[in-house]
């Protein structure tokens, strides 16, 4: 590491981060998750065409849909899908290039997924 990047909170977040098998029993306030719902609204996106959704669950409603707990113990979760419909105003552009739509989709909801997934390390 560079001296003049040891003190970079950014750098040090994302080479911190790791992925996590086990949350704790902290509760998320509503307020805290919808702010990590915001940062993967901001995360960067083909023409800002935004092409994704989102489903957000408690352990409650999660049990609803798969009959079974949110894995690792978490109280809530995030699920991402692509929207390939979106991306359909700019199929002009790449009319000869099958599945481009759901490339699109798929890059663009991972950005946004991961932009929710940073944390810094207690
Ligand atoms: C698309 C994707 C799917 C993943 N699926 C799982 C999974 O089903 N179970 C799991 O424990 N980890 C899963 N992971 C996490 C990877 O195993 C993890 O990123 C990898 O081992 C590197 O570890 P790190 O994230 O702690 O650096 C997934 C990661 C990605 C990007």
């Amino acid at each position: 590491m560079p001296p003049s990047l040891e003190n970079n909170q950014l750098l040090n977040t994302i080479l911190d981060r790791r992925s996590i098998r086990h949350f704790s029993d902290r509760e998320i306030p509503d307020d805290v998750f919808n702010a990590i719902l915001e940062a993967g609204r901001v995360a960067p996106s083909t023409v800002n065409l935004q092409t994704w959704a989102l489903a957000t669950f408690t352990d409650q409603t999660w049990k609803e849909l798969f009959d079974q707990s949110i894995p690792f113990n978490g109280n809530r979760a995030v699920i991402v899908p692509g929207d390939t419909h979106r991306g359909k105003k700019v199929m002009g552009f790449f009319s000869h290039r099958p599945l481009v739509e759901y490339t699109l989709a798929v890059i663009n909801a991972s950005l946004a997924a991961m932009n929710r997934l940073l944390r810094q390390r207690h």
